[in-house]
């Protein structure tokens, strides 16, 4: 039997490895450069408007035939003509579906170094220089949210995760420090089926979703009513904790939200705050999106009240403009972390800390991690902050003036002035009943490649919503964006009558 070695085309092999064969690199580096260039200078639209069984079959195509190896510039060929002609085109003026955004040209320079250097930061032996770059951006974040010493963070693959990072914590914090119990160890005290979470109505999803993974169960979440301008009423904050500790309950974390997903709204942080204080109760802020407003000399002001927070959400990946994924959880003790730290013998040991080695793992609820922070660290020192906040303040400029135009147009009723850059509206549509139109909307704009934009629901009605992430986009576009969706909804409604006829 032929041993692995005699089966190893050698040579063949170093065509794609490292080391041995950089020009190979350089080449295949050169090629993707490009593609891209290629498909940056070409793509018009949002959106090829390909369908989603075409595209199954043209991609399910690329596998047919995979046991003999292909040519580099083969394979990236057919990535540019069968997957990068069909993906959301994030970096046009009309992409303005989701908290998605154009990557910055630093950050996206930086993640390919990342991805080469391939370094793991759940160990320092596994990422010396990256551990050191993580810290120091957590300890720039850290001040730019004016936390004090004590305070520490960890890179996190988003919102999501940082959120559910916040209420493990508070969790254990509080069982451990008030019960006396050590969930890590001896898992739930029987007290925690009266645990609940207090958060805005318009709070992000992810806080149920993470109730149900921490065993408290969705039920756990109260949701409080939010004002007018979607902000959670803080008054009935207050009168909720009362009421729910007198039947019994225990309120073990409040989430303000700095940004809420659909309008944008930062909750009464500095109130909330001195509430969650007065009743000690863990103060979770999900900062994923309004969090980039720490960076603007103009809006930084919205956040005032976020440095009580316990812990903090910031994504990089939204507002930040760095591709994704790339979020941060910010705790105001680093000893917080304890909770999810879990020493073992390959990774982590006692020792390495006895000797003052840092093994960013105690930090996370991963263990393999990427080298996220690097594009952060990169962005920062190519931008600078100053330029860095004012792209966040023309993203919400153009969003104000976006908001303007619709107000201003007869077919068009805004919801509200936009907090942030998410404006929502509705098409005044002849048949108001019909909601469908709205999705119908939304779908003819997508694959006409015209306009990415989004939909959502207020208070149980359909509604369009576009967030304007491109800092780049002008008055015109915007007049365009406005009048493509007034064009799309006279079309169908139109449409929609000939078929009743
Ligand atoms: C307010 C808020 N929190 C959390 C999240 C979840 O973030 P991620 O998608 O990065 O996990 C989002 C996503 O849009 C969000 O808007």
């Amino acid at each position: 039997m032929a041993g692995v070695s005699e089966q190893l085309d050698e040579a063949f092999v170093q065509g794609f490895m490292l080391p041995g064969n950089v020009p190979a690199l350089q080449s295949a580096l050169h090629q993707t450069a490009q593609l891209l260039s290629d498909y940056f200078d070409k793509t018009n639209h949002s959106y090829s408007g390909l369908a989603a069984d075409q595209l199954d079959h043209a991609i399910g195509g690329m596998l047919a035939e995979t046991e003999e190896p292909h040519a580099v510039s083969e394979v990236l060929g057919e990535v540019r003509t069968h997957i990068m002609s069909h993906s959301l085109n994030v970096n046009h003026p009309h992409t303005a579906a989701h908290l998605q955004c154009p990557p910055l040209i630093p950050s996206v320079c930086a993640d390919t170094i990342a991805s080469a250097l391939n370094q793991s930061l759940d160990s320092w032996d596994q990422s010396p220089a990256a551990t050191v770059v993580e810290q120091h951006m957590t300890e720039w974040l850290c001040r730019l949210f004016q936390f004090p010493e004590s305070a520490g963070g960890t890179f996190t693959t988003g919102g999501t995760q940082s959120n559910y990072m916040g209420l493990l914590l508070a969790r254990d914090h509080y069982c451990l420090h008030v019960l006396g119990r050590d969930v890590k160890k001896y898992g739930f005290p029987p007290k925690a089926s009266r645990f609940k979470i207090l958060c805005s109505e318009e709070a992000h999803f992810t806080v149920k979703k993470s109730a149900a993974q921490l065993g408290l169960g969705e039920e756990a979440v109260i949701l409080i009513p939010a004002d007018n301008r979607k902000k959670m009423d803080a008054r009935l904050l207050e009168e909720t904790i009362h009421r729910i500790k007198a039947g019994g309950d225990i309120p073990m974390a409040v989430v303000g939200t700095a940004g809420t997903t659909d309008f944008g709204s930062i909750d009464p942080l500095e109130e909330i705050g001195t509430i969650a204080a007065a009743e000690k109760i863990w103060l979770h802020v999900d900062a994923a999106y309004a969090g980039a407003l720490a960076l603007s000399s103009q809006y930084a002001c919205k956040l005032r009240g976020i440095t009580q927070a316990d812990s903090i959400s910031v994504d990089f990946h939204k507002l930040f403009y760095q591709p994704v994924s790339c979020g941060a959880f910010l705790v105001k003790k680093q000893s917080f972390f304890q909770h999810v730290a879990h020493p073992t013998d390959y990774l982590n040991p006692d020792e390495d800390k006895e000797d003052g080695i840092v093994n960013l793992v105690d930090h996370s609820i991963q263990t393999t991690k990427r080298f996220d922070a690097l594009k952060v660290l990169v962005t920062l020192k190519t931008i600078g902050t100053r330029q860095w906040g004012q792209l966040i303040d023309q993203s919400i400029s153009n969003a104000a003036m976006l908001a303007e135009k619709i107000e201003a147009d007869p077919s068009l009723r805004l919801v509200m002035r936009p907090e942030m850059n998410a404006v929502v509206f509705r098409y005044r549509s002849q048949n108001e009943e019909e909601n469908g139109l709205h999705r119908r909307i939304q779908q003819h704009l997508y694959h006409s490649g015209e306009a990415a934009i989004a939909k959502t629901k207020v208070n149980g009605v359909p509604h369009l919503k576009c967030t304007l992430l491109h800092p780049c986009t002008t008055e015109e576009r915007l007049e365009q964006l406005v009048q493509a969706v007034v064009n799309t909804g006279r079309k169908l409604e139109k449409r929609k009558k000939e078929e009743t006829v």
